[in-house]
C-alpha cells in the first residue's frame, strides 16, 4: 500500500467501527464495556507528532494561527488531561479497560506533542508550562477531564467547522489537525459509555454519591467556564478547554443560534460512523438543541 493510501486507510478505521458480533450489548453488561473498550483501541490512529508535515502558511493565515490567544491553554490542557487519565488508568484491574484507557492517555499526550510541534514550527512564544503531576484524588481528575471534553469538543466541532469553511485556517492546516477533532469525539464517547457502564455497576447507595459528585464536577465546570468568559482569569484557570476563548479570536460572524444549530450538526456527523449499541453524549447536544429552539431555530434535534 502506498503511504497516501495508508493514511486514508487509518482516516476511515478511525471514524468508522461496528462490533461484528450482531448480539445485543445491554448498557452495564461485560459485553458493552469490551465493546467500548475495543472501539477506543481499535479506532486509533497511528500517525506520529514527529513526522507531521506542517504547511507553509502564507503571511496573513500564518499571522492568523500565531496571533490566536489558545496555544498555552492548550498545550496546558492536553498536559493536564494526559497525567489525569494515565493515573486513572493506572489504577485500573480490568485489563481491557485499562489498556484502552492507557490508549486514551497516550493520545492526549499525543496532542500535546502535536500542539507543540505547531507551536515550534510557527514561531509561536509559549509561556514556561507548569509542572502536571498526578491528582491527589484520582477519580475526581479523571471525571473533571472526561466531562470537560464532553463540553468542550462539542463546541470544537463547530468551531473547527466555521474556522475549515470561512477560511480562517488554511486547507492544508484543517487536514493536519483533524484527526485531533475526530480523536476527542472518539475519547467522549468512551467516556460516555465508561460513566454509563461504570454506574449501572455500582450498589444504590454508591450511585447516588456518583450522581452528586458528577453533579459537582459539572458545577466545578461551570464556575470555571463562566469566569474564562467574563475574561476573568485566562490564564490561570485549569481545565478551561481553548473552545470558549477561542471562538471571539476566529471571530465567527454566526448568531450564537446558527453557531448552536452547526455545533449539533457536526457533533452528530462525528458520532455516526460509531456501531449504535454505543451510548451516544446527550446532556451537552440536548441542552444545546433546548438553547437553539428558544432562540428561535426550528426543527432542532440534539
Ligand atoms: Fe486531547
Ligand atoms: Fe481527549
Amino acid at each position: 500500500m502506498t503511504e497516501a493510501l495508508l493514511v486514508e486507510h487509518a482516516d476511515f478505521a478511525m471514524r468508522n467501527w461496528v462490533d461484528p458480533d450482531p448480539s445485543p450489548a445491554p448498557i452495564g453488561s461485560a459485553r458493552h464495556m469490551g465493546m467500548f473498550c475495543r472501539m477506543l483501541l481499535e479506532t486509533h490512529n497511528p500517525y506520529r507528532p514527529a513526522v507531521i508535515n506542517w504547511p507553509k502558511l502564507e503571511p496573513d493565515a500564518r499571522a492568523r494561527v500565531t496571533s490566536l490567544p489558545i496555544w498555552d491553554m492548550a498545550v496546558q490542557t492536553e498536559g493536564r488531561a494526559s497525567a489525569r487519565v494515565a493515573a486513572f488508568a493506572a489504577r485500573e484491574r480490568i485489563p481491557a479497560l485499562r489498556a484502552a484507557l492507557e490508549m486514551d492517555g497516550s493520545e492526549e499526550a499525543r496532542h500535546k506533542a502535536v500542539l507543540s510541534r505547531l507551536v515550534e514550527a510557527y514561531g509561536i512564544a509559549l509561556e514556561k508550562e507548569p509542572p502536571y503531576p498526578a491528582p491527589k484524588d484520582i477519580e475526581w481528575g479523571w471525571l473533571v477531564t472526561g466531562y470537560s471534553e464532553c463540553i468542550d469538543s462539542f463546541f470544537a466541532f463547530g468551531l473547527f467547522e466555521i474556522a475549515r469553511r470561512s477560511g480562517y485556517f488554511p486547507p492544508e492546516l484543517v487536514e493536519t489537525f483533524e484527526p485531533v477533532i475526530q480523536e476527542e469525539a472518539r475519547h467522549i464517547l468512551f467516556f460516555v459509555n465508561w460513566a454509563a457502564w461504570y454506574r449501572r455497576n455500582l450498589p444504590l447507595f454508591k450511585r447516588l454519591k456518583f450522581y452528586l459528585r458528577v453533579a459537582a464536577v459539572f458545577c466545578f465546570l461551570i464556575w470555571e467556564r463562566i469566569g474564562i468568559a467574563r475574561g476573568l482569569d485566562s490564564k490561570g484557570v485549569d481545565d478551561a478547554n481553548f473552545t470558549l476563548s477561542g471562538s471571539s479570536a476566529i471571530g465567527a460572524d454566526l448568531k450564537p443560534r446558527d453557531m448552536l444549530v452547526l455545533c449539533l450538526e457536526e457533533n452528530r456527523r462525528r458520532m455516526a460512523g460509531y456501531d449504535l449499541r454505543l451510548l451516544r453524549p446527550t446532556l451537552i447536544p440536548r441542552l444545546a438543541a433546548l438553547a437553539s429552539r428558544l432562540m428561535g431555530a426550528q426543527g432542532v434535534r440534539a
